[in-house]
Parts: C-alpha cells; structure tokens; sequence
C-alpha cells in the first residue's frame, strides 16, 4: 500500500512539474554579453532553468516574430541563467539585438541532457577558443589513438557527429551527442524535430551514438520548416 502511495504521490508531482515546466513564463534581459561578433550571451533570471542538466533546451519566445530552441549556456543555483545565441537568421538575428529590460519568453528546460562521468575531459574548438584546437573528428581520432578514455561528448553539424559515433564504435568508447532539428512545440507533440522513429526534442537531444548507430535519418536526412525531408 505504501509503495502505491509513493507512486502515486511521484506521478502527481511529475504532472505538476510538466505543468510548471511547459507554462510559457516572461523574463526579463538583465544583461548581455558579447562572445564574437556573431554570438552573444544573454542572461536572467528562472529558478526552473538554473536547475537543467547539461545539454538541455529552452523554447524561447521573441515576442511578435518566433519561438525557437536554445541550450542553456549558464546556470546559477540562485537562479541566474544565460543563452548564448549566434545570428543565423531572423529569429536569431532579432534576439542577439534585445536589449536589457526588454522581455522574453521561455518554455522548459526540455529533453534529455548528457550524462556526466567523473574525469578529466579534453575539449576541443576548431579556432582554438577553448581547448585543443583542430577539426573534432581528427583530434578525437589522435586522442583515442594515444590514450583510454571513458566518454565522448559531441555537438555541432550532424555529419561531424556521425564521424564521431564512427570512431566511438572503432575504439568502443561510448559517445553522447546533441542532435539539431527544426523544433516547433519542443515536447513532443507536432513532430518536426523527428529522427527516425524518436523525436529530438523529447528523447533528445543528446542521444547513445549506439542509440543513433541504427538510424537510417543519422547523418543522412533532416527536415525543413514544413516538416518535408531533406538531404543534410
Ligand atoms: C536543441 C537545440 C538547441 C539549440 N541551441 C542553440 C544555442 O544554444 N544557440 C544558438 O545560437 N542556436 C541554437 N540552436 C539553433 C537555433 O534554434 C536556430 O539557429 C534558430 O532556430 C534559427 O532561427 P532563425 O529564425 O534565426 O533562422 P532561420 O531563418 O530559421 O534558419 C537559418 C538557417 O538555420 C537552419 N536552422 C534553423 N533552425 C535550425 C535547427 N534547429 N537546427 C538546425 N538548423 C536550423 C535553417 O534551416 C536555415 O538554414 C539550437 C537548436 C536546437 C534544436
Ligand atoms: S518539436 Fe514538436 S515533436 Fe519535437
């Protein structure tokens, strides 16, 4: 009976997190930061966001043009969070010009983020900014080759992750990675992040490279705007 009722009583407080989680909430930019001339980070408050695993996603409103997908950059216990956003259209171009006090829209945080072992990691970025620097799939091969590692962690374009998966498999080091899709209601419901038969946004977007091995859409096909397939 007592384990009936702590189910019962997780159930009820999932339903209410979902509840609270999907709640479109207003925020304000308390401040912005330049990262390159193309990217910015925005910062405020949500005590629900502060608490997202690495990997996880906004739904982020522009009030009167869109609603688009972005990581969680920055995560304060007190509350603090940022995006960083990096102009590719109008969307994207519009939020990086929002200035402090204006207001935005956020939903979530949603999907499934990476799950992180204990260990040294060895990060990489093709210009250098941060880590090794080089082309992912190349120092990753030069890495795995001299030394034993536990995990990999990827982002960025699919066919890059496809060759990172690829190596994953050759040294059997397990890979997780954060696919990109198109999103439009980010929980599941309209089907235009989809991959195979799971969506990006619910059961990602960091995938198993086992997991994304078998998909005949890995590496190969996306969908556009109007949800159509389309080449990578
Ligand atoms: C889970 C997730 C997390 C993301 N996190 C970030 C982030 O932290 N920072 C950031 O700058 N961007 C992030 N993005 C990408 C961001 O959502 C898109 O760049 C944005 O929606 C583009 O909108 P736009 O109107 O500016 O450009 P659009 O005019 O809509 O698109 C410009 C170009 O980008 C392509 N594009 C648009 N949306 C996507 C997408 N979701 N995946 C792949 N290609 C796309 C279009 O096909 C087009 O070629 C994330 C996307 C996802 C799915
Ligand atoms: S964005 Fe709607 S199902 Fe993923």
């Amino acid at each position: 009976m007592s384990s009936i009722i702590r189910m019962w009583g997780k159930m009820q407080s999932e339903a209410i997190e979902g509840r609270i989680i999907h709640k479109p909430r207003i925020v304000r930019i308390e401040k912005s930061s330049v990262e390159t001339a193309s990217i910015k980070s925005i910062f405020f408050r949500d005590k629900l966001s502060s608490k997202a695993e690495p990997g996880q996603f906004l739904m982020i409103w522009i009030p009167g043009l869109d609603e688009i997908p972005m990581s969680i950059s920055y995560a304060l216990e007190d509350g603090s969070v940022a995006i960083s956003v990096k102009m590719v259209g109008r969307a994207t171009n519009t939020l990086y010009f929002r200035r402090t006090g204006q207001p935005i829209g956020i939903r979530g945080p949603y999907g499934v983020g990476y799950k992180l072992t204990e260990g040294d990691v060895t990060p990489v970025t093709e210009d250098g900014a941060y880590g090794v620097k080089g082309v992912a799939s190349e120092v990753a091969e030069t890495e795995l080759e001299k030394s034993d590692y536990d995990i990999i962690y990827t982002c960025g374009p699919e066919l890059m992750i496809k060759k990172i998966v690829d190596l994953g498999s050759k040294y059997s080091v397990p890979v997780q990675a954060s696919l990109e899709r198109i999103m439009k209601c980010g929980m599941g419901i309209c089907g235009s992040c989809a991959i195979d038969s799971y969506r990006v946004c619910k059961d990602g977007p960091v995938f198993h490279g086992e997991t994304l091995k078998d998909l005949k859409d890995f590496g190969v096909t996306t969908r556009d705007h109007s949800g159509k397939r389309v080449p990578l």
